[in-house]
């Protein structure tokens, strides 16, 4: 890759598993009440035709991985498991209430933190409290994020028994001086061992996470993870880009300095290094920074035009509603987003006194709309077509500016009404996005807020 495109788009950008992005949320424009319709009315619209998707998200885990930008809680003390269970079975209990209808489930996610800190035993109450007030669909898509380290056959014979096909091992790097450096030592054997027990116990999606551009990380290390990941072939990759965000309030982003990064250019010769293995490997590229077999489900959204991205990533389930349980979870009703507190305690004791956890969100405009279906199109299928009518026309050439600068870098075709990302423009589709994204172009942060898109 050219390195005067690098330092010309390598900025700080959005991941955009939202539109707007939080930071741009207009809070003072939400209120419970009114998040509260925009869900009863989008669940109303759907809920017989498509079901919605739950994502809850279990923050405990063990041990501190210094790389890690997710909200968790380090405890070795197991207490912490059922109490916070029962929040989270309550809280669905007052969405169930306030949505006066059986929910049904197309999509369940457990995420966090780490799902597989808490016992087999202690899951099976949170899913047996989950289903008891609503209908599991038929095709169901239920998933985990399991830790190598302590995913054991209990929890992989569990969740087979209840229906889930997929779960994703964070991996992140086979090295030991990377591992070392994040604080995370995970031998292959164990990754290795949970893989195969997952394929054993009936799963047919079994996902890796790696990532590139970690402290210490080289082209050689990122070789040597993807070819130790070849021997295990997993349905999916999930290769993504270190996000560097140590100013996040409590992310515990530490150990390491900048200058122990690699630079732009060798994160993208990483990238593109690992892209080149995958697809030689057999994997198809699927949005931003996901691989999977032609067997795999992932791959059918593509054929059958139902990738969707919100905050749980990529997804092949197209739902209009999509709740979150638990600290910090983020709901999406899609005409609005609603986030939960991030404190344990403080999500304890609200839902103890049946008070909504809820602490910010946004209503979205009919621009936000319009916008967000771009940028969707954008990140889920490279390309996407607008019409006079849109609400967002009047702005378009503004857009249109800065997209014919990215055309003629090469990272685009354009034409009046249509835009599709080029092979070379794909390592930049967050940066065709902020082209889309009014909010952030009207308002730029004057401090750092998201993390580099290279
Ligand atoms: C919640 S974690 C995974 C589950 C489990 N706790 C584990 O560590 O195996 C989800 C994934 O997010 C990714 N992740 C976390 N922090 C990241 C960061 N700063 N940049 C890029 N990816 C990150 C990692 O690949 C990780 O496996
Ligand atoms: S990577 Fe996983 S185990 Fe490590 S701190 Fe983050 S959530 Fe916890």
């Amino acid at each position: 890759m050219n390195s005067r495109l690098i330092s010309k788009y390598n900025v700080s950008g959005p991941r955009y598993t939202s539109y707007p992005t939080v930071p741009y949320w207009d809070n003072k424009k939400f209120s419970l009440k009114r998040y509260n319709e925009t869900l009863t009315t989008s669940f109303k619209e759907t809920n017989s035709s498509e079901g919605i998707s739950i994502y809850i998200h279990l923050p405990f885990c063990e041990s501190l991985c210094t790389f890690c930008g997710c909200t968790k809680r380090i405890t070795k003390n197991h207490s912490v498991e059922i109490p916070y269970l029962q929040s989270v079975i309550k809280e669905w209990e007052m969405y169930c209430d306030l949505l006066d209808e059986r929910p049904v489930i197309q999509e369940l996610h457990l995420g966090g933190g780490t799902p597989t800190f808490f016992s087999a035993e202690n899951l099976n109450l949170l899913l047996d409290g989950i289903f008891r007030i609503s209908t599991k669909a038929e095709d169901a898509e239920l998933s985990f994020e399991g830790h190598p380290n302590n995913t054991t056959k209990e929890h992989l014979n569990l969740f087979s028994e209840l229906g889930f096909k997929r779960v994703s091992y964070g991996v992140q790097d086979y090295n030991k001086k990377v591992q070392l450096s994040i604080h995370r030592l995970q031998p292959f054997e164990n990754v290795k061992k949970v893989t195969e027990e997952a394929r054993e116990a009936g799963f047919t999606s079994v996902g890796h996470d790696i990532i590139y551009g970690l402290p210490f990380q080289t082209k050689e290390d990122v070789i040597y993870t993807i070819e130790r990941t070849k021997e295990l072939m997993p349905d999916r990759i999930a290769f993504y880009s270190y996000a560097h965000v140590p100013w996040i309030k409590g992310n515990g982003q530490r150990g390491y300095k900048d200058e122990d990064l690699p630079t732009a250019e060798e994160k993208i010769a990483q990238y593109e290094m690992g892209k080149k293995m995958l697809l030689a490997a057999g994997y198809f590229e699927i949005g931003m920074d996901h691989f999977a077999l032609i067997t795999d489900s992932l791959n059918d959204a593509i054929e059958y035009n139902t990738l969707h991205r919100n905050f749980m990533g990529y997804t092949n389930s197209k739902t209009q509603v999509m709740i979150g349980l638990g600290v910090s979870a983020i709901s999406d009703s899609w005409y609005g987003f609603a986030q939960n507190v991030k404190g344990v305690e403080e999500y304890q004791n609200l839902i103890k006194n049946n008070i909504s956890p809820i602490y910010r969100g946004h209503i979205l405009t009919n621009q936000d709309l319009v916008i967000r279906k771009h940028i969707l199109n954008l990140m889920c299928n490279f390309k996407t077509t607008w019409f006079k009518q849109d609400d967002f026309f009047d702005e378009l050439p503004q857009v249109m500016l800065a997209l014919r600068e990215m055309q003629s870098d090469g990272l685009v075709e354009l034409d009046t009404n249509f835009l599709r990302i080029t092979q070379r423009g794909k390592a930049f589709v967050r940066n065709v996005c902020m082209a889309f994204d009014l909010r952030l172009q009207k308002n730029k942060p004057e401090m750092k807020v998201f993390s580099m898109t290279v």
